[in-house]
């Protein structure tokens, strides 16, 4: 078999650049380790940046976003009984869109099997083969039987625990990661959200966020140790701990009931450099990991499918290869500013182990500072709706 690309990885990174790719005529295979029913049962973030909403109009794919996502003016923020509004409109004109990643990458499923495209499920054994050369290939096996595809180009959207970035030698390969001495316990329950807005609380007993996926699904997370299980924690034991770390005009009208999902994610901030190897590029997770304070992670993963898919283009229609060599820099320069505010949220929002009165002091006036200062909004604005492309 033949590609002019193979994007190793069906999750929301594969599937957006295989469909904006396939609407410029060039033809991709996507190989998947797993099923798309298993993709799909995955429980991701829902803040869409105008960035990647505008990717899903070009690629075709917004029908259902459209009709059925929220749009945010801003946020909430609260440090105990205390909270205040982020306005984003009136900071940078711009809102953000709230919509589930999983229906995000339902869509693209959708969307890529309604234009017959070449989808592989359940592979085994990936390897990328002579990616510096110009005729790299990948091979793979489905059941036992063993496959060769022969590409112009390997695009890694494997995530975090793929083989593309394995593929770079340790010795071109630098990565850089910080993991964070907490999780996020996280519930998804079939109740009206708690406010029109998403609240980002912090308190003496930890972070937690009140966000939503529609109407009548909300989803919530509670600052927990890593030593947690789900298990440990009882819907009641949730939502009585949620309702000690958010304001009481909140907690007084929370709407609870039993969780449909809860699980417990780690979280770490990791980047790799390069993202690119000869004709092997890596993007979203395979590359880099935010804490999901900052709703970066689909975010991220945007612009780099974006600054690879015109890269693409630009050497398949114009034979001129200024775009994916300018790839791995471009992708990281916006990365690495993805990173910083996702760590800094992460900072002013959580409890650390060893902070000290001092330390909580600092997170206090940091918290007031925000709260005071139109320039820090502004700041927390421009970041949280995205940075340019
Ligand atoms: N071969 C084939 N597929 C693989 C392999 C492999 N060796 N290893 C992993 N995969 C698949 C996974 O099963 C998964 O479906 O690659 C996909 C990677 O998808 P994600 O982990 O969701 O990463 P990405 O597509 O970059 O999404 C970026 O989107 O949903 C949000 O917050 C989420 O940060 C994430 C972001
Ligand atoms: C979510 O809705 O799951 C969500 C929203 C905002 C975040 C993280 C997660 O910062």
């Amino acid at each position: 078999m033949r590609a002019q690309v193979v994007i190793i990885g069906g999750g929301p990174s594969g599937l957006l650049l295989s469909q904006l790719l396939h609407k410029k005529g060039i033809d991709t295979v996507v190989l998947e380790r797993k099923t798309r029913d298993y993709v799909l049962s995955r429980i991701r973030a829902g803040i869409l940046e105008t960035g990647f909403v505008e990717l899903m109009r070009e690629a075709g794919v917004s029908e259902r976003m459209d009709a059925e996502c929220f749009i945010h003016d801003g946020t909430l923020i609260s440090y105990d009984n205390e909270m205040f509004g982020i306005n984003f409109v009136e900071h940078t004109g711009t809102p953000v869109v709230v919509y589930g990643q999983t229906e995000v990458t339902r869509d693209l499923y959708d969307a890529r099997e309604k234009m017959d495209g070449k989808l592989v499920f359940n592979v085994e054994d990936v390897e990328i083969h002579d990616a510096q050369t110009d005729s790299p290939y990948v091979t793979y096996s489905v059941a036992g039987e063993e496959s060769r595809i022969d590409c112009d180009f390997v695009a890694g959207c494997d995530g975090f625990h793929g083989v593309s970035r394995q593929a770079i030698p340790l010795d071109i390969r630098r990565e850089y990661e910080k993991v964070y001495p907490f999780g996020w316990l996280g519930i998804l329950s079939e109740t009206p959200p708690v406010n029109d807005e998403l609240i980002y609380a912090s308190s003496d007993r930890g972070f937690a966020l009140c966000s939503m996926r529609n109407a009548n699904l909300s989803r919530y997370y509670i600052q927990c140790s890593l030593s947690d299980s789900p298990d440990d924690w009882s819907d009641q034991m949730f939502w009585d701990e949620l309702k000690r770390r958010i304001p009481e005009s909140q907690a007084d009208k929370l709407i609870t009931g039993p969780s449909i999902e809860k699980s417990i994610a780690p979280l770490r901030s990791f980047v790799t450099e390069p993202m690119r190897w000869g004709r092997l590029f890596l993007c979203g997770d395979a590359a880099h990991i935010v804490p999901p304070t900052g709703a970066k992670g689909l975010n991220t993963a945007a612009s780099d499918i974006y600054y690879l898919y015109h890269g693409l283009v630009q050497f398949f229609e114009d034979n001129d290869t200024a775009g994916i060599d300018s790839y791995s820099h471009k992708a990281l320069a916006r990365i690495w500013k993805a990173e910083r505010f996702s760590w800094w949220m992460t900072n002013l929002l959580h409890r650390y182990p060893e902070q000290t009165e001092f330390d909580l002091k600092m997170q206090r006036a940091d918290l007031e500072f925000l709260r005071e200062n139109k320039t820090a909004q502004s700041v927390l604005a421009q970041n949280y709706v995205g940075l340019p492309y």
